[in-house]
């Protein structure tokens, strides 16, 4: 007995230690990510962090309370849970929904850190907040490099958190992939298509990757012939998208200004409350861009809201959006309708707009924020 008993006392207390032990690292294991977050969250700059205004903006700094105010007004119009609601489809207006945000900002770390070396932090949006309305035309302008996709990107929820601050709302309520899944649609710059099938074959695809599969036919028709009647498709329907197939063979089919617009409609197809369209007129010659914007701002009238990236925009395309966000080196230098931009930077600002020597406002105040502000002199010498 006594040699057995001898046995069991170590047993068990062997038996203690591992327990203790083991309830210490699973207590480790669940402290560890959220201190880690938050020692990472202080060295990025957290949601809550200030600011840092390099040009002057009528939302930043202090002006953000403004547009958090607004937004919140706005939720109590349009008061519907986007989670829980469920998305009208089938040729009808989609549900209306704004788009608001916060001190959205973006940095990456670069370079390994090293013995007394710490990474350096690449700020590429600096904190910002705005809104698109529900119903509303709007187009991010700014140089190449000046954050538009980033923008878009954080918008639409597409960036990963690390390295991402301040908060996007659909509605008031924050930025869900459920809600981006059923409220939002991003169409890329690249246009996806197989060149062999036809206008309406490539549309009849994406639909029935959009639109609910319990949606009748009858009705599922009628959505496709409305969206392509909206995008100014239905003459070329029965035609061949075109491009190169494997072999080098070149199909005959759509031009680039119809191929961009098929793009948009199918987009579209799952008639989404939120638009994102990420550089639809680059590559076109401006009067198939102008005809591009024409069509997609004569969606706000079906009830979609629109947001667009658009590079060198001539003055029809500045003026045809109800309000432009003018980036400069990550900095939203600007948000309101395009006809206050020149109040803005000539009399906010003090940068003289002159007519004869500028050009338009849209060349004037690209060129202002591609190049003064950056270096004056340089902007001088170059005149
Ligand atoms: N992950 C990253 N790491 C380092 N730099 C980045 C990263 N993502 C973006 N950048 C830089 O941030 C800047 C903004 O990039 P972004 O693609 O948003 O610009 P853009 O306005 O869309 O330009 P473009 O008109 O040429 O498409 C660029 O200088 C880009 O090189
Ligand atoms: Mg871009």
């Amino acid at each position: 007995m006594g040699s057995i008993d001898s046995l069991w006392i170590p047993t068990i207390a062997v038996s203690h230690i591992v327990g203790v032990l083991m309830w210490l690292y699973a207590v480790t294991r669940l402290a560890g990510p959220k201190s880690k977050r938050k020692a990472q969250q202080q060295s990025q700059g957290g949601p809550d962090e200030q600011p840092a205004a390099k040009h002057p903006s009528p939302y930043q700094n202090g002006h953000g309370d403004r547009a958090v105010e607004l937004s919140q007004a706005i939720h109590e119009e349009l008061d519907f849970d986007p989670e829980t609601a469920v998305p009208v489809v089938g040729g009808t207006s989609p549900l209306p929904v704004e788009l608001s945000w916060t001190l959205i900002s973006y940095k990456v770390l670069q370079g390994k850190p090293g013995k007394g070396k710490k990474s350096k932090v690449k700020q590429i949006l600096h904190p910002c907040t705005g809104r698109f309305r529900a119903g509303e035309a709007a187009a991010l302008m700014g140089p190449s490099g000046a954050g538009k996709s980033t923008m878009m990107d954080i918008l639409t929820g597409r960036k990963p958190s690390e390295g991402t601050g301040g908060t996007v709302r659909v509605n008031g309520h924050v930025l869900t992939p459920v809600i981006a899944g059923k409220y939002l649609s991003y169409v890329g710059q690249e246009d996806v298509f197989l060149p062999n099938l036809t206008a309406w074959e490539s549309l009849n695809f994406y639909s029935w990757l959009s639109v609910p599969a319990a949606l009748n036919r009858a009705d599922r028709q009628a959505g496709m012939h409305k969206t392509l009647e909206t995008m100014g498709l239905q003459e070329v329907k029965h035609s061949m998208v075109g491009g190169s197939m494997p072999g080098g063979v070149l199909v005959r089919g759509l031009s680039g200004g119809e191929k961009r617009r098929l793009s948009v409609a199918c987009g579209l197809i799952g008639n989404p409350s939120l638009v994102f369209l990420d550089e639809p007129t680059t590559g076109l010659d401006s009067h198939a861009a102008l005809s591009m914007v024409r069509h997609i701002v004569s969606l706000t009238r079906l009830g979609h809201t629109i947001a667009c990236s658009i590079h060198q925009p001539r003055q029809e395309i500045f003026n045809a959006f109800d309000k432009v966000v003018i980036l400069s080196e990550g900095h939203q230098v600007y948000i309101d309708p395009p006809g206050g931009c020149c109040q803005w930077f000539n009399g906010g600002l003090g940068y003289a707009y002159r007519p004869e020597e500028d050009g338009t406002v849209a060349d004037w105040v690209i060129t202002l924020v591609s190049i003064r502000f950056r270096d004056e002199d340089t902007a001088h010498n170059s005149r």
